[in-house]
């Protein structure tokens, strides 16, 4: 098939690229200039595990094309898909602004029958909103092209995000017509097996996506709430995590307690679902719960920074390993690692940072007085303290002895839960985590 992928960002360019990987011919399209230019050259503006070497090899057989011009995706294409960013407004509506302009340029653009696949998450009634504007763009050139616009949600994941979009858990399609449907059948064969292709309605494919996000922020919150009764009591949250996880009905996945969750989706889609069903007039008490557990989680790890050193942080060098929102990523939106360095620079502390991939990304959104580092090591010379933020699998085999002959002060805060007191504690370390009963006094 011809595809033209629209917004070129982490869902944008993975699925562009898992399209032609399967066949397709594809024109990825973004007004970003500097963006096209950089894929152009060769250049990947995110990191994603085998992302680059897909590119690549997609460019050189001709199957995979970069462009800031719509018209160059859409002229001849089956399908469109829409992936660019629904970011939140400051007061958590969803900002409709790209996916809107979007739809404005294919009602300019359109030269016959069109199928539109919105890949972006987006709140109930969009695919309506999205057939009105695009109905108006038409009318006002005079053409009546017919089109249909498909809700398909994304759910790959950043950090696996390519393995996700080869092989998804399932494929979710609002479709009205049979027309649609067969195509979205065709498209994704290669990719799941058709008991994984559901077919519904536009307002519950839309609403699965939030549904999804909302149902995994709420477990990370719960995990999150327990973590901090099990300080309060003296219990460990990994061996609740352990006993709760076995039971079948609840299965082992995102119960791990840490220092809260970020990303570009959980924060932004829990509270937009939350926006939605007010609108709607309905209490979402449980759902508004969700993030107001997180925002305050976030705080834990500088609150206990602030409760070991005090208030004042004057002088005291605190070393931040990983920055990105988790690892596997260089994605810094909402990530743990800002409310942490804010709050220590607003206290005085002077804060030492290595992230292996985010660190550039991370420059943009971190105080200015942060300094980064070259390495574990390098961070870790002369500080008071290192906070583990982002569980990158190299901060997993640390030495810890050699690193405390570096540090200062041999004291360790443990956002993720990923390290053994057993191990730490003989060599002299003061270990910190969460829900482990181990919290300054
Ligand atoms: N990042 C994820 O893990 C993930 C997973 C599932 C779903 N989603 C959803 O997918 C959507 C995209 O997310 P993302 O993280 O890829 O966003 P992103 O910010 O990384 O990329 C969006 C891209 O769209 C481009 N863009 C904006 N306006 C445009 C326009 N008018 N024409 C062409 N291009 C335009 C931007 O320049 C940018 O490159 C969002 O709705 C998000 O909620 C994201």
């Amino acid at each position: 098939m011809n595809i033209c992928v629209v917004g070129v960002g982490y869902v944008g360019l993975v699925t562009g690229v898992c399209f032609a990987e399967k066949g397709n011919v594809v024109w990825c399209v973004d007004i970003n200039e500097n963006r096209i230019e950089m894929l152009r050259r060769g250049g990947i503006p995110i990191f994603e595990e085998g992302l680059a070497n897909l590119v690549s090899k997609n460019v050189s057989c001709g199957r995979l094309s970069f462009s800031t011009k719509l018209d160059d995706g859409l002229d001849g294409s089956d399908i469109c898909f829409i992936a660019v960013g629904t970011p939140p407004r400051e007061n958590g509506e969803t900002d409709m602004d790209q996916i809107l302009s979007v739809a404005d340029d294919i009602g300019r653009c359109i030269k016959g029958p069109c199928f539109i696949a919105v890949k972006s998450t987006v709140p109930v009634g969009t695919n309506r909103m999205l057939c009105d504007r695009i109905g108006a763009r038409l009318r006002e050139r005079g053409v009546d092209h017919p089109f249909e616009i498909i809700s398909n949600p994304e759910f790959l994941k950043e950090g696996v995000a390519v393995a996700d979009c080869m092989k998804p858990d399932r494929v979710v399609v609002g479709a009205v017509s049979e027309g649609a449907r067969s195509l979205m059948r065709e498209l994704y064969a290669p990719f799941a097996h058709e008991s994984k292709i559901f077919f519904m309605d536009p307002a519950s494919a839309e609403i699965t996506k939030y549904a999804a996000n909302t149902m995994l922020a709420s477990r990370i919150s719960f995990m999150n709430e327990i973590a901090r009764l099990c300080d309060a009591v003296g219990a460990d949250v990994r061996s609740v995590q352990r006993g709760i996880a076995s039971d079948r009905r609840i299965g082992e996945h995102f119960l791990s307690a840490g220092c809260g969750y970020g990303g570009s989706c959980f924060p932004k889609d829990v509270t937009s679902l939350c926006g939605i069903g007010e609108a709607y007039g309905l209490d979402m008490t449980l759902t508004s719960a969700i993030e107001k557990v997180n925002r305050a989680q976030k705080l834990q790890l500088p609150l206990m920074v602030r409760r070991r050193f005090g208030e004042a942080l004057g002088g005291v060098k605190v070393a931040l390993l990983g920055l990105a929102f988790k690892p596997g990523t260089n994605d810094m939106r909402g990530a743990p690692s800002i409310t942490l360095a804010n709050d220590l620079a607003e206290h005085g502390a002077m804060i030492a940072a290595f992230d292996p991939i985010a660190q550039e990304n991370a420059r943009d959104v971190l105080p200015p007085g942060v300094a980064y580092g070259s390495g574990v090591m390098d961070v870790l010379r002369d500080a008071d303290a290192a906070v583990l933020v982002t569980e990158w699998p190299e901060f997993l085999s640390v030495d810890w002895a050699a690193a405390g002959a570096v540090m200062r002060r041999k004291i360790l805060f443990d956002g993720r839960n990923v390290y053994d007191p057993a191990a730490l504690e003989p060599l002299g370390f003061e270990y910190y985590c969460i829900g482990r009963g181990k919290v300054p006094s």
